[in-house]
Parts: C-alpha cells; structure tokens; sequence
C-alpha cells in the first residue's frame, strides 16, 4: 500500500492531529501500563518487548534471543563478571543469560514497578540475578563502579536526557567496561525528509512514546564524550529487524482493514495499545535499508580504563 494510503488510514481511524497533539508528552509508564496485555498477546508470550533479530529475512520468534545471544558472546570475550541490563522489562534478557551463565551476576532495572515485580516472580529460585525499580536516567552513584557491562535492549530511545543518562553509565561502569545498546536512530532531519515520510516517523515516535524522538548518532555520540565514554564499534542490524515490522505491519493491516470500529475499539481497549497499531502500520516504511527515516543499530560503547 503506498504510504499516502496507510496515512488516511491513520487519520480516519485515530486522527493525525491528536495523535502529533502528544509529542513531547512522558507517556512511558502509561502507555507500557496500558500495552502489557498487546505485548503478551500479539508479540511474545514469554515478556519479550523487542524486535527479534532475524538474518534470513524471515520472521521467527527464536530471533528474540539475538540480542542476548550477542550480549553473552561480549560476556564471554571480556569476561565480564557484574552485568547490568537497563530498561530490562520484565527480564527476558537477563533471565535468558543468566540461565545459561551461573557463574555471572546479572542485575536488571526498570522504571515500571509492574515490570519489576513480574521478573522477580520470573526469577524465583535463581541465585544469580536481581531486579532493582529505578531510572536509568540516575543510577544511585554511591552503588561505585560495579559493572563490567551494561547493556541496554529498544529503552535508552525513551530517555528524556542523554548527558544525564550518559553520565548515570559511566558512574556505574568499571573502568575498561563496556556499554552495549540496541536501539532506534534517526538517519537524517526531520526537515531533510519528504513530507510524508516525516510525519509517519512522528506518528511512529508518539506512537511508541518515544517522547523527544529517535536521536540521530550524533547526538548520542556527543553526550557520551561528555561522560568520558566512546562509541567503538557499531553494527547495522536494520536488514535484520525488517521481517518483525513486516509481521507487525500485517497485524495492524488486518486492524485497519478489517479490524473493530474505532468507536467499539476506543471503548473497549486502552488508547496507547491501540496506537501500536499506528506503529506497526508505518514502521517497514522507516526502518529500510536504503533511504529509510530509522535504522536499528547495535552499539559498542567503551569507558577508557584497564582493559579497552
Ligand atoms: C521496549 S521495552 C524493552 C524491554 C526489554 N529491554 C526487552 O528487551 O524486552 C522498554 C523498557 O524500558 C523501560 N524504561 C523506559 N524508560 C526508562 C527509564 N528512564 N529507566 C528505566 N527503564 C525505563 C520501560 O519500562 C520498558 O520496560
């Protein structure tokens, strides 16, 4: 469908006016408050809340473990011994890799109390692993330099300012440890966009309460010199999350076309969850290999010290 079809379609059903009315706006605990439920439901039932990594081009759910998969290679090459996840939700990726590293302690924070208190459930049992409730945005400085890798999997797109998330890392990072992201950037302005590839990349920022919009790598650069932290390898998995925006894009299809009336779908359903569709409905549009709005990086960050 061309993209200035799938924009009527978004106009008729939630109105491109109200949805751009919430830029700018902290929607994070509401809208993963409300979005629980979809996430379970329609994108995995085991409380992954990121894109699967899919090399082949096909979507497949085992995929969801890629990231982790990649965060335990980095663990073992380093040697890591302390791991922080940030934004851990309800812990998939800290369950997973602790499961298969004993001898490695894993912390998870988040925001959202709910998040906090299903990984603890999760986490029963196991003596390896914690989970803390906090921002990432102000890590407690007294905890000291405790860990030799953080990293953080699809949160650090929602901080609302990057020198104080930079320096809240560096303050809890060994030095010579490492800070490993998985996330959103946008490729170009805004003003150097079309005009309709602009607005469906903020449709699909408000849509994921992503409140100030995906930063361009620069700006992540900077502040991370700003706290003394270098970016040292970066790798462009873009091609490899285009099949999960494609299988959500079919979903939200689906609820566009044939989907409930707006009317009965506002009554019955949560507004946030039901602008994941808004989402799902423009992603393969942005995030595409060749002159898309968004690409999906991973970041290897490094604080100078003993062993960078
Ligand atoms: C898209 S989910 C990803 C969850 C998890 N990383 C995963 O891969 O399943 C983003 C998570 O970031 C958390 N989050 C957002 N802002 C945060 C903040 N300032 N501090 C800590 N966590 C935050 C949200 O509560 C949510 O659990």
């Amino acid at each position: 469908m061309p993209l200035a079809r799938a924009l009527g379609l978004v106009d008729t059903r939630f109105g491109i006016a109200r949805v751009l009315g919430d830029e700018g706006r902290d929607l994070v605990t509401e809208y993963y408050r409300q979005a629980a439920f979809g996430f379970r439901q329609v994108h995995s039932r085991d409380g992954c809340m990121h894109m699967a990594l899919n090399p082949d081009g096909q979507f497949d759910r085992a995929g969801y473990l890629g990231q982790a998969d990649s965060v335990a290679a980095e663990i073992a090459a380093t040697g890591a011994g302390r791991v922080l996840e940030l934004g851990c939700g309800v812990g998939f990726n800290s369950l997973h890799l602790a499961r298969a590293m004993p001898d490695v302690e894993f912390v998870g924070l988040d925001l959202l109390k709910r998040h906090v208190t299903e990984a603890r459930q999760a986490a029963r049992g196991m003596g390896n692993i914690t989970f803390r409730q906090g921002s990432f945005e102000a890590l407690a400085p007294e905890a000291g330099a405790q860990f030799d890798l953080v990293f953080a999997v699809e949160c650090l797109c929602h901080a609302r300012d990057l020198d104080a998330l930079a320096h809240s890392v560096a303050g809890v990072l060994r030095p010579g440890g490492r800070l490993i992201v998985y996330d959103g950037y946008r490729t170009a302005p805004l003003e150097a966009l079309p005009d309709d590839i602009a607005t469906a990349t903020r449709l699909t920022e408000v849509a994921m309460v992503v409140a100030d919009g995906f930063r361009p790598l620069p700006a992540w650069d900077t502040a991370l010199a700003g706290a003394g932290l270098k970016r040292l390898a970066t790798g462009d998995l873009t091609p490899q999350v285009r099949p999960t925006t494609q299988r959500l894009q079919r979903l939200a299809t689906k609820f566009f076309m044939e989907g409930l009336t707006p009317a009965l779908a506002r009554a019955f359903l949560p507004q946030y969850l039901l602008r994941n569709a808004v989402a799902g409905l423009l992603m393969p549009y942005l995030i595409a290999p060749e002159g898309g709005s968004l690409n999906y990086l991973r970041l290897v960050v490094g604080k100078p010290g003993a062993s960078t």
